[in-house]
Formats: C-alpha cells, sequence, structure tokens
C-alpha cells in the first residue's frame, strides 16, 4: 500500500471523527465542518471495546446497531452489527465478519481497490510482528461482534 491510499483512507476516519464531535455540538455546523486529517489512533490490540470505540462506533454507533454519528452521511447505512447471527439462522458468520473487517471481502463502503482497507490499517499500525498484531485485532473484533449477537 502507498502512503498516499494511507493517508485517503485516515481522511476517511478523520471525516467520521469531525462529524462525531460536531455533530454533538451544532447540527447545523456539521454541513460546513472543515476536515482536519489525524491518523488513525493507536489502541490497544488486546482490547476491542477500545478499538471498536476509536474505529467503528462513528459509523456503527457505540451499541452497534448501525447509528453511529457519520451514519447519517454515508451513501450505505452502516449495518445493524447485532442481528448478523440472527439474520444467519442462528448462527454468527464469524469468517464473514472477519473478512469484511480486513477487507478481503469487498464491503463497498470499507473500500474498493482504490481505498485501504482495515486490515491495512491495523498493519501499518502494528510494529514488531504485523502478521501476529494484525491478526490479534481482526480476530478480538470478530470475536467483540460475536459477542454483540442479540438472540
Ligand atoms: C466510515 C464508516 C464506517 C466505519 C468507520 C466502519 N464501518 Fe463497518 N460498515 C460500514 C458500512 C456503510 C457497512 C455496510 C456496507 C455494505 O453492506 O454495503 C459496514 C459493514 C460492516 C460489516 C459487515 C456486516 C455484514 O452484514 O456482514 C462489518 C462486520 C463491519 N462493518 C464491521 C466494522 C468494524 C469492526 C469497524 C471498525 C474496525 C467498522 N466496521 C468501521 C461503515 C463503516
Amino acid at each position: 500500500m502507498t502512503g498516499a491510499d494511507c493517508s485517503r483512507w485516515l481522511l476517511l476516519i478523520a471525516i467520521a471523527a469531525a462529524l462525531c464531535t460536531v455533530m454533538l455540538i451544532a447540527p447545523v455546523a456539521a454541513q460546513q465542518a472543515g476536515i482536519k486529517v489525524v491518523p488513525a489512533p493507536r489502541t490497544a490490540a488486546s482490547s476491542p471495546e477500545e478499538m471498536f470505540k476509536s474505529y467503528c462506533a462513528s459509523c456503527h454507533g457505540l451499541d452497534a446497531k448501525g447509528k453511529g454519528p457519520a451514519a447519517a452521511a454515508l451513501k450505505t447505512p452502516p449495518g445493524d452489527l447485532t442481528t448478523l447471527a440472527r439474520a444467519n439462522g442462528g448462527k454468527f458468520p464469524e469468517l464473514r465478519v472477519l473478512n469484511s473487517i480486513s477487507g478481503d471481502s469487498h464491503v463497498p463502503a470499507h473500500g474498493s481497490k482504490d481505498m485501504p482497507v482495515w486490515g491495512s490499517v491495523f498493519r501499518d499500525m502494528a510494529s514488531g510482528s504485523p502478521g501476529g498484531e494484525t491478526q490479534l485485532r481482526l480476530r478480538n473484533l470478530t470475536k467483540y461482534i460475536g459477542s454483540l449477537q442479540v438472540k
């Protein structure tokens, strides 16, 4: 992945974060909000709660039901991540979830060939053993989403 690709994805995170901050204060101002580019904050790979809050909640909502502050600005609404098992005959579609987070399956809003996806963001963030840390982040996020499933 090139640096340019990376900053484009980080920009998207920044837009979500900017919307998140601004919309709490003044919904009207959000439409004129300037866009500030910030790198994805570093989180503990062992803490899916922290990762979800930092990287996912702006779109999916803190409760993962798809109503994050940036959701309204997206063309495709972020899905409700708590009903994935129910929609799949009661079985949590673990592999599909893992792949859509990493970007191996092409969830369009998560990235196309032009836009990096979480797998590559996490890989860039990793130090030491990028492969292991990236897998740990993806696995822990997947497990966390699995634990949020409604019956
Ligand atoms: C910029 C907004 C945005 C962010 C940030 C975001 N998502 Fe998504 N996500 C979406 C949208 C929109 C969809 C639905 C896309 C589609 O189905 O076409 C989606 C779909 C998904 C799916 C697929 C659900 C299914 O039906 O299989 C999973 C899993 C998911 N997101 C997890 C995450 C996780 C975990 C994070 C944080 C690491 C995250 N998302 C961050 C917008 C976002």
